[in-house]
This record gives structure tokens, sequence and C-alpha cells, in this order.
């Protein structure tokens, strides 16, 4: 007869020896899976995937130490590991992202990054995976859409898609995702209209989704990002005006609106804000400069060039404590350029193409 201490003393062994014994046979039969539908011919990354312990030795693959479940997948093309010096060159991957690590049921990071020529589409079914933490997918040729439940990961912190084709629209359940405080989305073919509710993603502190093709207004409700500490909505369609709100923003450091179609006159707020990096380059802003710098006006970049903006360089400029990068080039402005700091350092091309400026550094007033 088998006594309770028995049971649990073999309970016990079992798990023991599933520990020393690494990855479930499901695990592993995931990672062949997602192996199987990817092809790398010049470093053999996937060399070191063989054996039955998927948990040890297997290039870019960490297991969970309690639970004894694969939590990361790390395949990063560009890299210094051995492997790759050995080979002299940066990775190249092709083939698409298997459906079946939808199975790796405690899967908390997944990076597939910079292999170039990985396509397909982001499977569907990663929007069931409870721990996701990390998504790098940058620097493929992934196309499709983001999956549209991608706000069912409410652990999910960091969302890199960078540089692929990805298509469609911002799925409205993105701004679920409350925990994410890194959305790259730069250099795809995303679409429509930026959320207007974006404002409930509270721990978002760098939103990066230039070089798109979206279009409508810049929702006012950025600013209720408190954390939010870079936004960069450059090469987009957007229209309408600047939200004055952007200036009031407390952390608010980088601000790249250039080249889309934005219109109306330049917020005053944005000048004495806390940016130190202002680009509205290439827009349709109309009216002056405001006259509204001051001792916080700190800018190592204020670009404002290619727009159609009017009148003379604001009094208040020489009040600002650094201006390092300036560039009014391409306006309609008219009116003496002030002599000295914070701006004396400038060349003539942060200020060609306008009406009628003139004196240091371009020709003499009359
Ligand atoms: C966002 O989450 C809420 C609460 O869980 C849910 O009711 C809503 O349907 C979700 N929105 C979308 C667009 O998925
Ligand atoms: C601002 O944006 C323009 C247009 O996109 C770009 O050419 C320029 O280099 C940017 N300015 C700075 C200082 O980075
Ligand atoms: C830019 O916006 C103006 C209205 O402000 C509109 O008439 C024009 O068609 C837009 N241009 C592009 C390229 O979207």
């Amino acid at each position: 007869m088998l006594g309770s201490r028995t049971i649990s003393f073999l309970f016990l062994f079992a798990t023991i020896f599933s520990a020393v014994h690494g990855c479930p046979p499901s695990d592993r039969a995931a990672l062949l899976a997602f192996k199987a539908a990817l092809s790398e011919p010049y470093i053999g990354i996937f060399n070191s995937w063989k054996g039955n312990d998927c948990c040890h030795g297997w290039y870019g693959v960490q297991c969970d130490p309690v639970h004894r479940r694969v939590a990361d997948i790390n395949l990063h093309g560009i890299s210094e590991e051995p492997i790759f010096q050995k080979a002299h060159r940066t990775g190249y991957m092709t083939g698409k992202i298997s459906p079946e690590i939808c199975k790796l049921s405690w899967l908390s990071s997944l990076t597939v990054a910079e292999w170039k020529g990985i396509s397909g589409s982001i499977p569907a079914c990663i929007t069931s995976l409870p721990f996701l933490r990390h998504i790098d997918l940058t620097g493929n040729k992934i196309s499709g859409e983001l999956p549209a439940d991608i706000g069912r990961l409410s652990r999910l912190v960091l969302l890199h898609v960078a540089d692929n084709q990805i298509a469609g629209q911002i799925p409205r359940s993105l701004t679920n995702l409350t925990s994410l405080a890194h959305l790259d989305l730069r250099n795809n073919l995303i679409q429509g209209t930026i959320p207007s509710d974006i404002g409930k993603m509270k721990k978002l502190s760098r939103a990066l989704l230039s070089r798109n093709r979206l279009q409508g207004l810049i929702p006012d409700s950025f600013s209720a990002i408190y954390r939010l500490l870079v936004l960069d909505l450059s090469f987009n369609r957007l229209s309408g005006s600047i939200p004055a709100s952007l200036g009031k923003m407390s952390v608010l450091a980088t601000l790249n609106l250039d080249g889309n179609n934005l219109s109306g006159t330049m917020p005053a707020s944005l000048i004495s804000s806390r940016i130190s990096s202002l680009n509205v380059s290439r827009n349709a802003i109309e009216g002056p400069i405001p006259d509204a710098f001051g001792p916080s006006s700190y800018f190592t970049v204020l670009d404002l060039s290619y727009n159609k903006l009017k009148g003379s360089l604001p009094k208040s400029i020489g009040s600002a404590s650094y201006i390092g990068h300036l560039d009014v080039s391409h306006n309609h402005l008219c009116g003496r350029i002030p002599a000295g700091p914070p701006f004396d350092h400038l060349d003539s091309s942060s200020f060609f193409a306008n009406d009628c400026l003139c004196g240091k550094p371009l020709k003499p007033c009359r």
C-alpha cells in the first residue's frame, strides 16, 4: 500500500526529474515547427536546435526557470555573438513566422528582428498568448495587418514592427494596451487615422508612427499621456492644425511632425514648452512665429523650414536659453535677423529663401 508520504515523494521526484530534463515535448514540437517555416542560410542559428532539451543550448531560446516552459525567443539578425563574427556578416532569413508559436503558452518575449527577408503576416493567434510582454519583428518583409484583437495582450510593454510592409489600419483595440511603453510602427504602409482615444495608453513613453500613410487629425488626447517622451508622426498625410496641448506636456522632449499636410498657425505653447527637438518642416503652417520664447525655451533642434510662416523673427527669440540648430528657411519671413545669442553661430542656410529677411548672416539691411 502506498502511503501519502510515498506519493508526495514520488511526485517530488517526478518534478525534479522533469526539471532536469528540460522542456516539455509540446514546446519542443512548436519550436521545431517555427524553425521549419524559416530558412537561414548564412549564420547557422538553428544548428543548435536539436536534442530533447530545448531549454538548454538552443540558440536564442530561454525557458522560465520555475515552470520549465519556453519564455523567450530572441533571434536578432544584427548581433555581436560569436556565430555572427565567424560568418563575417549580418543575418538573412526567409520564410514565415509559423502560427505554431502560439502553442508556446508561456511565451513572454518574441524577437525575430532584422532578418530582412521574412515575409507573411503576423500570426493572428499570438493575441492569445497571455504572458507576452515584448514583440519585436523590426526589419523584415512582414505584410498583412496588425491582429485586430491585439488589445487583448494586456501585459504587452513593447511592440516594435518598424521597417516592414504592414498595411491596413491601426486596430481599434490597440488603445486597450494600457501597459504599452514602446510603440514603433515606423516605415510601413499603415493607413487610416490615429485612434482618437490614444490617450488611454497611459504608459506610452515612445510613440513612433512616422513614414506611413496616416491621415486625418493629430488627436488632442496625446497630451493626456503623462510619460510621453518622444512623439514621431513625420512623413504621413496628417492634416488640420497642431494641437496646442502638445506644448503643455510635462516630459515630451522630441516632437517630429515634419512632412505632413498640417495647416493653421504655430501654437505659442510649443515655443515655451519643454520640447527640445521640434521639427515641423515641410507642412503648410501659416502666420507668425509666436513671440513666446523665454528662458524655458531650450532647443537642440527647431526646424520650421518649408512652411508658410509670415512676419518677422520674434523679439523674444533673444531670450531663449539655447537654440542649437535653427532652420526657418523657405518661408515668407521678413525683417531684420536679431544679432547676438542664442543663434549668432548660425549660417545663412538657416534663413535662406524667405521674402525679405536681412542682416547677418544674410545681406545687410538697407
Ligand atoms: C477594450 O477593452 C474593453 C474592456 O476590456 C472591452 O470592453 C472593449 O471591447 C475593448 N475594445 C476593443 C476595440 O477591443
Ligand atoms: C526636419 O525634417 C526635415 C524634413 O523631414 C529633414 O529634412 C530635416 O533634416 C529635419 N531637421 C533636423 C534638424 O533634423
Ligand atoms: C492638404 O490640406 C489641404 C487643406 O488644408 C487640402 O486642400 C489638400 O488637398 C491637402 N493635400 C494633400 C496632399 O493631402
